[in-house]
C-alpha cells in the first residue's frame, strides 16, 4: 500500500507556484490577489479562512480578508462582492459558505464574475465543467485530480465509484474523472445516501472516491483488494485521549482499508491541503489571464 501525501503535494504546488509569482511580479510588478468574504461566526469557516490567507501571502500573493457580522444583510455582501469584481488588484473572489440562513447563497455565487470565480462555484464555471471546456474547476475535486495525475494513477478506462453528490465535490469529482481527456476517460458511477446497497457499487471500485460525510462508512470488506481509495471525509468523533476531546477522522475505516488498497489518502494530510493548494492555483490561472501574462 501506498500512501497519497497531499501535504507534499500542495507544498510542491505551493512551492511551484510561488517561483512563478516571484518571476512575474520581477518582471512585470504585478502580482496575484485573492479575497475573501466571510460572514458570521462559524469557527470552522474562520479556521479554513486563515489557512487560506497564510498560504496566499506564502506564495507571495496579494491577500484581503473581510470578517463581516452576521447579521450582513444581503444587499450589502452582494454590493461588496460587485466592489471587488471591478477592482483590478485582485483576481479572485471567495465568498465563505455557508452563509447565513438570510442570505441567498445562489444569489451571491451569481453575482461573482465567472473571470474571478476561483471556486468554480459559478453556474457558467460549472457548466463549462460538463461540457468538457476549460474553466476554473472547484478546488477539493480539482485537487483530487490532480493527485491521481501527480502519483501516475492511471484513470483511462477505469471504474471511479463516487460516493456523495455535493455541488462541492461529489457531482464535480464525477464529471471531472468522465470527460475524455487525459487524467480521466473513467467510467463514473455516482452513488448516494439513497443507494439501497452501497456495496454493491463500490465492490466494484477501481477508484474509490468517498465524500459524503459520514465517518467509518467504508469499510474493508466494501473494497476491491488492490483499489485506489480517496477519502474526502472531515469528521468529528469524541476522542477522551484527544486534548480537544474529539479527533478528525475520514469516511474510509483508515487503519482496516489500509490493508487492502494499492493507494489511500490518509486524514488528515490527505486530500484536505490540496483544496488550498488549488485554489491559489486557480487565483494563479485567473491573474495570468487577467493581465495576459
Ligand atoms: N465551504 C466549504 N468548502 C468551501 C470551499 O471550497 N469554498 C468556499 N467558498 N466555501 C467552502
Amino acid at each position: 500500500m501506498q500512501l497519497i501525501d497531499g501535504k507534499k503535494v500542495a507544498e510542491e504546488i505551493r512551492n511551484e507556484l510561488k517561483l512563478k509569482v516571484d518571476e512575474t511580479r520581477e518582471k512585470t510588478g504585478k502580482i496575484p490577489g485573492l479575497v475573501a468574504i466571510i460572514v458570521g461566526e462559524d469557527p470552522a469557516s474562520k479556521v479554513y479562512v486563515g489557512m487560506k490567507e497564510k498560504a496566499c501571502r506564502e506564495a507571495g500573493f496579494n491577500s484581503r480578508v473581510h470578517y463581516l457580522p452576521q447579521e450582513t444583510k444581503e444587499e450589502e455582501l452582494l454590493a461588496l462582492v460587485e466592489e471587488y469584481n471591478k477592482d483590478e488588484n485582485f483576481h479572485g473572489i471567495l465568498v465563505q459558505l455557508p452563509l447565513p440562513k438570510h442570505i441567498d447563497e445562489s444569489k451571491i455565487v451569481y453575482a461573482i464574475s465567472p473571470a474571478k470565480d476561483v471556486d468554480g462555484f459559478h453556474p457558467f464555471s460549472v457548466g463549462k465543467m460538463v461540457i468538457g471546456q476549460d474553466t476554473f474547476f472547484p478546488c477539493t475535486p480539482f485537487g483530487i485530480v490532480e493527485l491521481l495525475k501527480r502519483y501516475n494513477i492511471e484513470t483511462k478506462g477505469k471504474h471511479v465509484v463516487v460516493v456523495g453528490r455535493s455541488n462541492i465535490v461529489g457531482k464535480p469529482v464525477a464529471n471531472m474523472l468522465l470527460q475524455k481527456k487525459n487524467n480521466a476517460n473513467a467510467v463514473v458511477t455516482v452513488c448516494h445516501s439513497a443507494a439501497p446497497d452501497l456495496k454493491k457499487f463500490t465492490l466494484q471500485a477501481d477508484i474509490l472516491i468517498a465524500a459524503i460525510g459520514k465517518a467509518n462508512l467504508i469499510t474493508a470488506d466494501m473494497i476491491k483488494e488492490g483499489a485506489v481509495v480517496i477519502d474526502v471525509g472531515v469528521n468529528r468523533v469524541e476522542d477522551a485521549n484527544a486534548k480537544k476531546g474529539y479527533k478528525i477522522v475520514g469516511d474510509v475505516d483508515f487503519a482496516e482499508v489500509s490493508r487492502k488498497a494499492s493507494y489511500i489518502t490518509p486524514v488528515p494530510g490527505g486530500v484536505g491541503p490540496m483544496t488550498i493548494a488549488m485554489l491559489l492555483s486557480n487565483t494563479y490561472s485567473a491573474f495570468k489571464k487577467n493581465e495576459n501574462i
